[in-house]
């Protein structure tokens, strides 16, 4: 049986089981705080508090668990993402920072009122609940094929009356509606990509498209041009070997498309305004 102790000792165990560099002290921390539910402020302000056995032996769990590679975010249960936190799960993509970029893409156009958003492929639902939140006038719409991920978004996005959940493939189940904002970050991983080797412990279907990759973001393509009101836009991320492929797909359904770069410089985003004459 784990005898009882110390902050100050489960930190210092915990992070030399980790690697002892200083990532590994912020998570064992991390997994710390989950295991006991203190704050950081009291980890670090108290560390000759007793921890007891039960949530040491809790803790070691988490630690082996996070040796053999479990991402943090599956283990604490939370990643942030713009300026909120929100669950994931292994049926969630953990977000990623660069999908930030389409947030700041789309919150920096005019803001001409409210809007309708369809975000395809939500996820943990971090697209549709931040633009929900940031624009209360707008309607967003969370869409995803899985029901396991869909349930998730609608915990992060419980508070907000202004976003609604569906159920589908794409935009198979919309017909006859008019969208000023179409926004996804689809898999666009390819099957035979050597990264995916790093990756195995978030969902198949959240990363991998066919056709190299390019599968999805071409079915979403062609299925928004004809559901995006005048002046209306389709956002895409996509990997950053991508874009050129991305660039000349909307062209061919009609777009005007207009590239974007992430913060590390690296091609990620495609913002295509309908034509008038679609
Ligand atoms: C790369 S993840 C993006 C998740 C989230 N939007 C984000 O940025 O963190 C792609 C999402 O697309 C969903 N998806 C995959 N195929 C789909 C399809 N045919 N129709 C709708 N959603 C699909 C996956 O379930 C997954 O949640």
């Amino acid at each position: 049986m784990v005898m009882a102790k110390s902050i100050a000792e489960a930190l210092l165990e915990a992070s030399a089981a980790l690697g002892n560099q200083p990532d590994h002290r912020r998570d064992a921390a991390l997994l710390l705080g989950h295991v006991t539910g203190l704050s950081r402020s009291v980890i670090i302000a108290h560390p000759e508090a007793l921890i007891c056995s039960a949530h040491l032996t809790h803790l070691q769990g988490m630690i082996e668990r996070r040796q053999a590679g479990h991402p943090m975010a599956y283990l604490i249960g939370t990643q942030a993402f713009w300026d909120l936190d929100f669950k994931v799960t292994p049926d969630t993509l953990i977000p990623r920072p660069e999908t930030e970029l389409l947030l700041e893409i789309i919150l920096s156009q005019p803001n001409t009122g409210p809007k309708t958003v369809i975000d395809l492929g939500t996820g943990s639902g971090v697209i549709a609940v931040t633009l929900a939140a940031a624009r209360p006038d707008w309607s967003v719409i969370a869409t995803d094929a899985s029901i396991e991920a869909l349930r998730i978004a609608q915990q992060n996005g419980a508070s907000l009356s202004n976003l609604s959940f569906v159920a589908g493939d794409w935009l198979t189940c919309f017909d006859g509606i008019a969208v000023d904002i179409i926004v996804a970050n689809p898999p666009y991983i390819d099957p035979l990509d050597p990264h995916l080797a790093a990756l195995v412990f978030e969902p198949k279907s959240a990363l991998v498209a066919q056709d190299n990759g390019y599968a999805d973001l071409k079915v979403i393509i062609h299925q928004s041009a004809p559901l995006l009101a005048t002046n209306g836009y389709l956002l895409l991320e996509h990997g950053y070997t991508q874009q050129d492929t991305v660039l000349k797909e909307m062209r061919l359904a009609g777009y005007d498309p207009i590239a974007h770069c992430d913060l590390a410089g690296n091609p990620r985003a495609v913002i295509g305004h309908r034509k008038e004459t679609l």
